[in-house]
């Protein structure tokens, strides 16, 4: 059986609908014996045919394991194809995404827009070391809209998270990307809770669309991956600098994202209906002050999610009607929803905001917030959970 090229394999998928894109994307059977999946490619070192091969190996397809093996690029195939990409690039973690993408865009004695309810690593990234790279970073209100026009002064980097961690606000990135261009800014989205099956953001401007896809295409809470995604503007700048950096997510990782890809779609759907249920729950329970999903009609920005993403993840959170003590006896009350950090897996967890210490351009000044990651479990389970919370929240 002849072997199919990349570009003929993107061929046969336009036209396809997203579902069947992604059960079909970066899979070349005949290139293993017919195996659907590719196998888990280990290795450092390719060997070449001649010292002819090896000095024209900027042509090869394989030169050395750290920029490609066929699980990467199986991967990476099918994430060019979900993003409409001129090329992806594989990091080990969705905040080494962040970074790297800040970093394409990132000069020294100039300066980067960030919103203020960025995911807080990011912008602990960038207080701590763009600071020490001489870039500096102005956090902007995530509603600004059309406004960030009178920010772009000396910007060579507008970065946007839709919504954004923990308060969900929707931005008009319409309004933003199209004076971030007139200026010259290289703009790049941080697209974790839509996923590209819900917001292609090359398709709306954005150079870079940023991934962690620890998260929703893992979907298994069992591996820690980050992507970067460009379009063709930018992807000779992002490719030099993975390559000059030396980073690469591992194969166990790669394989393990490649197969969670697959039922993604069919897991966001469960998320979407299982959260959007809880969320409209909580809005009727005594000591939630504000439940911040944008797909409810009084979040900030709703109307703009509706014009842009039309559809919702499983991660969003409420504001406590109360104090501190409160959030953490609700927390501490909990059995089957596990306290942690991440999100994007099978389980549903919850976690505390701590949103004092990360907002600046509008300091929080509403209750202690809980964020919740609804993960497939039957919502009949998960709501009487979340009620033993509100049982111990009410005696604390
Ligand atoms: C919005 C967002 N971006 C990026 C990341 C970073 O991903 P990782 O945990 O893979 O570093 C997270 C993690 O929680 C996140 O919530």
């Amino acid at each position: 059986m002849a072997k199919e090229s990349a570009e003929s394999r993107a061929k046969r998928h336009a036209g396809l609908r997203i579902d069947t894109i992604i059960a079909h994307a970066g899979l070349a059977p005949q290139a293993f014996h017919g195996f659907v999946n590719p196998p888990v490619v280990r290795g450092s070192t390719v060997l070449f045919e001649n010292v002819e091969a090896m000095r024209g190996r900027a042509g090869a397809r394989y030169s050395y394991g750290l920029t490609s093996t066929p699980t990467i690029e199986a991967l990476v195939e099918a994430l060019n194809i979900l993003d409409g990409a001129a090329g992806t690039v594989l990091v080990p973690s969705g905040l080494a995404a962040v970074t790297t993408a800040i970093l394409v865009a990132a000069r020294p004695g100039k300066k980067i827009l960030v919103p203020d309810n960025v995911y807080a690593p990011t912008r602990r990234f960038c207080d701590e070391s763009l600071r020490g790279f001489g870039v500096e970073t102005i956090y902007y209100d995530p509603l600004i809209g059309a406004e960030i026009a009178d920010l772009l002064n000396g910007v060579t980097a507008l970065f946007l998270e839709a919504p954004g961690s923990h308060t969900f606000e929707m931005p008009d990135i319409r309004a933003m990307v199209g004076p971030a261009q007139a200026a010259g800014a290289i703009v790049m989205m941080d697209n974790t809770w839509a996923t590209p099956l819900i917001y292609r953001p090359l398709d709306h401007g954005i150079d870079l669309a940023i991934y962690a896809g620890t998260k929703y295409q893992g979907g298994h809470s069992d591996l820690l991956l980050g992507s970067i995604s460009a379009n063709e503007r930018l992807w000779p700048a992002l490719q030099q600098l993975h390559k000059n950096l030396g980073i690469q997510a591992g194969t166990e990782e790669i394989w393990l994202t490649l197969r969670g890809l697959r039922t993604m779609g069919v897991r966001l759907e469960r998320h979407e209906r299982s959260a959007l249920h809880i969320a409209r729950w909580l809005q009727d329970r005594p000591g939630v002050a504000r439940v911040l999903h944008p797909a409810l009609p009084d979040n900030p920005g709703h109307e703009i999610w509706k014009r842009d993403f039309g559809r919702s993840t499983g991660l969003f959170a409420f504001v406590v009607d109360g104090e501190q003590r409160h959030a953490d006896a609700f927390l501490n009350a909990l059995r089957l929803i596990g306290l942690g950090y991440s999100w994007g897996g099978f389980e549903s967890l919850a976690a505390p905001g701590e949103l004092e210490h990360c907002r600046t351009a509008r300091p929080w000044a509403e209750g202690p917030t809980i964020r919740l990651q609804i993960g497939l479990e039957d919502v009949a389970d998960l709501t009487e959970d979340l009620q033993r919370g509100f049982t111990a929240m009410k005696a604390a």
